[in-house]
């Protein structure tokens, strides 16, 4: 399909059809409208899990359940990244109306791409951390842990973990850009950037 030519919530009548043939789609489509609200909330608790784990004295099953809770919140996330990609490659996205200008539309590419690179590199990242110091990424619900793929190192741990906080932490920053931009869209510029989202 023609990137910005969404079909997917129409019927499959002929005429219906060709119109949606013909008109360019006003929203994303359903699946990555859903896919992106759930994956906003799985980053919201992400975070949640690994910055309120303090609750929780170390050694504790509650400790344990926010440390893997993180871990595996974290690899949804790279999972589902994969997916919505290729929904992205099939899909496109619809237009922006009216049209942005050359350098509002390379700043929207660039901050989706930093996003879409976060979904990717920082679960990774994590693994590696975790692994790298000797951490169990435990099969949910059971005390089976991940065949490790790095041998505990701490001196790589303590690299990767570095890198790991600081795009965190970098990334509170690049997501609260990402929602001011998508409510200066709605409220100032008044265009459909947001509406195609909802
Ligand atoms: C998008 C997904 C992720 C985000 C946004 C994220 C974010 C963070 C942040 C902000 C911290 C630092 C918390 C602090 O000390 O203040 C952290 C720590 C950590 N994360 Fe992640 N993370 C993600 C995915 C993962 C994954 C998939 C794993 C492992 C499978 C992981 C493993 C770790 C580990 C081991 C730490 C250090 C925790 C400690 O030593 O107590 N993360 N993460
Ligand atoms: C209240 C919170 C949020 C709002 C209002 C919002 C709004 C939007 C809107 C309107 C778009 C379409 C932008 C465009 O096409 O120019 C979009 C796209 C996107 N959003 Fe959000 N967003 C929110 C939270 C998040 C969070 C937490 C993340 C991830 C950490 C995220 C990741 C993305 C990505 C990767 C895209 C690009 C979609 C694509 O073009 O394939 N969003 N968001």
């Amino acid at each position: 399909m023609h990137p910005g030519f969404g079909c997917a919530s129409v019927g499959n009548s002929s005429s219906k059809l060709a119109d949606c043939m013909a008109t360019p789609a006003q929203r994303f489509t359903p699946a990555q409208r859903r896919l992106h609200w759930l994956m906003a909330l799985l980053v919201a608790i992400a975070y949640v899990l690994i910055e309120q784990r303090g609750l929780f004295s170390r050694g504790s099953v509650g400790r344990t359940f926010m440390m893997q809770g993180h871990f595996w919140t974290g690899l949804t996330i790279f999972g589902l990244a994969c997916w919505r990609l290729l929904i992205r490659r099939r899909h496109g996205a619809p237009p922006v109306t009216p049209a942005l200008d050359r350098w509002n539309a390379l700043a929207a590419i660039t901050l989706h791409v930093a996003l879409y690179l976060f979904f990717l590199v920082q679960p990774l990242l994590g693994l590696a951390t975790a692994w790298s110091d000797g951490k169990a990424v435990l099969i949910p619900f059971t005390s089976i842990p991940l065949p490790a793929l790095l041998a505990e190192n701490k001196d790589l741990a303590h690299t990767l973990e570095y890198l790991h906080v600081t795009i965190g932490n970098l990334f509170y920053w690049v997501i609260g850009i990402h929602v001011l931009a998508a409510l200066w869209h709605h409220l100032i510029r008044k265009d459909n950037t947001l509406k195609r989202m909802l």
